[in-house]
């Protein structure tokens, strides 16, 4: 009988500080040095301290930052893809030795965590850049994050006041802890996550049935952290999502949860951190599918597949399913992909790219059926009236 899944490197980490820990940090807090950070910096924050970025219990340090940039794994070992990092201005730099304490606050003010200094260091943004995201192009959305930070990096452990302030999806967002416990309360034992920053599809709906046709239960996971402006705002593919939910997947076999990192597009390097931390919400399977995490033409359709075999399974212990290109095929009148539709012919496939259904919903058209369900497409329809969007 499969076992639950353990966390990467083993322990379910949590830095959220409690009870009178918690008081007297907020107490010292409020004398500390402060330092504001965005939008991403805080779901980094939040990842550490929910234990979804487990074995990190804080921002890294130069000989982790060197292996992840170099090698993907940590400094002991671990398979890590992305670094995770504070960067702050030299300015601010200056004003901070190793071994100082500093408040880590929101943009609006909430003191989130005390940063203990234990190191300082340059990073090169520029090799960071070709060696992570494969490019040094600034009209990458994840090298451009890169290139707008600052110049130093802080590292060293962070407790945790208290998570960065949501008022959205509060019923969806839940701990790997929590995530866990619902698993188990299920009985589900194997599991697959499915990570998406898009409004579900037919394509998508097809391999995340393929993949609860093997597993015993689906936990739906998009991404709700900051993505790139012209991403569907995580608040519209809710709706979408929850529509999906009520209606056409079955209700005691899937899950509806959010996962509140930020997207970096780093494609394969990322697909390897998404299944890493799906690992520590709990999942035992994790869906790779075509140009996971991917923007733009900077990645190879299936080189998210491909750097999973850098790794032995026994290290990363999730197991990736992989799906090649999906799409709805006219000859077998059903969905298929690439390595199932008996057709070669493009005219017998209905594959829409991004920008075609973006027009086609603007102009408030719905399209096919076949490769969105009308119901989702309304709501995409609705959503782009509201200019702000700007989907
Ligand atoms: S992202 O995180 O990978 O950027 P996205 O919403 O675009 O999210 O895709 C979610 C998942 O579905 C990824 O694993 C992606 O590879 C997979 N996917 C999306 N579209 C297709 C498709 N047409 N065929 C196969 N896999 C797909
Ligand atoms: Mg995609």
């Amino acid at each position: 009988m499969p076992q639950e899944i353990k966390p990467h490197g083993g322990i379910l980490i949590d830095r959220l500080a409690k009870g009178s820990d918690r008081e007297n940090l907020l107490e010292k807090a409020s004398k500390l040095l402060e330092i504001k950070v965005n939008e991403r910096v805080e779901a980094d924050i939040e990842m550490i301290a929910i234990g979804g970025f487990s074995p990190l219990e804080g921002f890294m340090g130069q000989s982790d930052y060197v292996q992840v940039v170099d090698h993907k794994r940590l400094a002991n070992g671990l398979p890590w893809t992305i670094p995770i990092t504070l960067a702050v201005s030299t300015e601010t730099a200056d004003r901070i030795k190793v071994d100082d304490q500093v408040v880590l606050s929101s943009e609006n003010g909430d003191r989130l965590a005390i940063l203990t200094v234990a190191e300082k260091f340059q990073h090169d943004k520029v090799r960071e850049a070709q060696l992570v995201y494969g490019t040094d192009e600034e009209a990458h959305p994840g090298v451009k994050a890169l290139y707008d930070a600052g110049e130093v990096l802080l590292a060293g452990p962070i407790d945790v006041l208290q998570l960065p302030h949501h008022d959205d999806f509060v019923d969806y967002r839940k701990t790997p802890a929590e995530m866990r416990a619902l698993f188990r309360e299920k009985g589900w034992r194997r599991i697959v996550g499915f990570q998406t920053r898009n409004p579900i599809h037919r394509a998508h709906e097809y391999i995340t049935k393929c993949a609860l046709e093997i597993t015993d239960g689906l936990l739906i996971h998009p991404l709700v952290g900051a993505t790139k402006s012209d991403d569907v705002p995580a608040s519209v593919r809710m709706k979408c999502y929850q529509l999906l939910m009520e209606n056409y997947y079955p209700k005691d076999r899937t899950l509806l949860a959010v996962f509140p990192a930020a997207m970096r597009y780093a494609g394969p390097r990322e697909a390897i951190l998404h299944a890493i931390a799906r690992k520590n919400f709990g999942c035992t399977h994790f869906i790779v599918g075509r140009d996971h995490a991917g923007v733009g033409k900077y990645y190879g359709t299936f080189d998210a597949h491909y750097i999973f075999d850098e790794f032995e399974p026994s290290e990363m212990e999730i197991t990736p399913l992989f799906f090649d290109h999906t799409f709805y095929c006219k000859r077998s009148r059903g969905m298929a992909s690439f390595k199932t539709s008996p057709s070669n012919d493009p005219e017998e496939r209905i594959i829409l790219s991004g920008t075609a259904v973006r027009e086609m919903l603007s102009k408030g058209q719905i399209p096919p059926e076949e490769f969105t369900r009308p119901e989702v497409a309304k709501i995409l329809i609705e959503a782009f009236k509201i200019p702000n969007y700007a989907i």
